[in-house]
């Protein structure tokens, strides 16, 4: 009894402060705009088995949502973060409803594996001014990337990864002046055309993944400025040529470089061996031909090639 009433006063007293603020800023809720944004996304999942979304009620509180991350200070939503790892069977279907915009003050939106998002590139959110991380990999997303996507993003993005999805056309030019990224992923899609040379403006990246595309001409001699790169996955395209020799200037700090199954052609740089930190090489299927350069790798990183030959695969002819 006396906790009720104890309980109810203070119920009271909350209430009116909310109001001493406005409807807006009590506490005991999120922000309207971002209530309204995340139930018009959640408006826009025509699927959920496993009930991925059963939390976001109206009326509750949006930040102990599953998915949900809201900033400290005024409990505005900051992150969307859905993320499937299990059963292929748990999928979310449906579309990425442009509503989001009304979460202002969204700094993530990662929605991952969730398999059957359906839809075009989301260029609502060149209207989040806040966003710096934006990852959708592996769902079903469609179409080109626009054109003007690096204008309208380059403020502070640094996580740009859309693998496994099934966009198409040639990668925008305009990616370059994304110049904050660290990660950017958009293997396992269907582009087509060159590697965009001003991809060497972003001296920050770590993570450059391009594999499984249909990419096509050389690969730019654009490695010198990109100093942090700890990862290299261009495989599975249709790239030719000989590796470029700036790719010398990733040594000590690269740890993975994937080439494999292209039609590069040449020798193999006589620099690989001045990787120590590389645990990772694949060059195999590729016209590569000649010595190959002392390594720790195994044959596995060389076969499927025109005329490899030495330590590990069978020795050279003299
Ligand atoms: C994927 O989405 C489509 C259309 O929304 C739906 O018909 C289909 O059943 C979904 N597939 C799975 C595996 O959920």
């Amino acid at each position: 009894m006396t906790i009720t009433s104890a309980s109810a006063s203070s119920f009271l007293a909350l209430t009116l402060l909310c109001f001493s603020f406005s409807a807006y800023t009590c506490f005991a809720n999120c922000h309207i705009d971002d209530e309204t944004g995340l139930l018009a996304f959640k408006a826009g999942i025509t699927q959920d088995p496993s009930g991925k979304l059963s939390s976001w009620i109206p009326g509750t509180d949006c930040c102990t949502w599953s998915g949900i991350w809201c900033l400290a200070k005024d409990k505005r939503v900051s992150s969307l973060s859905l993320y499937e790892e299990g059963d292929p069977e748990f999928t979310l279907s449906g579309t990425i409803s442009p509503s989001l915009t009304k979460v202002r003050y969204l700094q993530g939106l990662l929605l991952q594996n969730l398999r059957n998002l359906t839809g075009t590139f989301p260029t609502f959110i060149y209207d989040l001014p806040d966003l710096n991380g934006l990852s959708l990999d592996n769902n079903k997303l469609t179409g080109p990337l626009p054109s003007d996507i690096g204008q309208k993003l380059y403020r502070r993005l640094v996580t740009f990864t859309l693998s496994g999805n099934k966009f198409t056309g040639t990668i925008p030019s305009s990616i370059s002046q994304l110049v904050h990224l660290r990660d950017l992923d958009l293997g396992s899609n269907h582009f087509s055309g060159p590697i965009p040379n001003g991809i060497d403006n972003m001296k920050n990246l770590l993570f450059l993944n391009l594999d499984n595309n249909q990419l096509s001409g050389k690969i730019p001699n654009f490695f010198t400025p990109l100093t942090f790169l700890r990862g290299l996955d261009l495989s599975h395209n249709k790239l030719s040529g000989e590796i470029p020799p700036s790719i010398s200037f990733l040594a000590p700090r690269l740890e993975r470089l994937n080439l494999g199954h292209n039609l590069l052609t040449g020798k193999i740089p006589n620099y690989l061996s001045n990787f120590q930190n590389l645990n990772k090489l694949d060059l195999s299927y590729n016209h590569l031909c000649g010595p190959i350069p002392a390594t720790k790798f195994a044959a596995k990183a060389f076969l499927g090639n025109d005329c490899l030959c030495g330590s590990p695969l069978p020795p050279c002819k003299k």
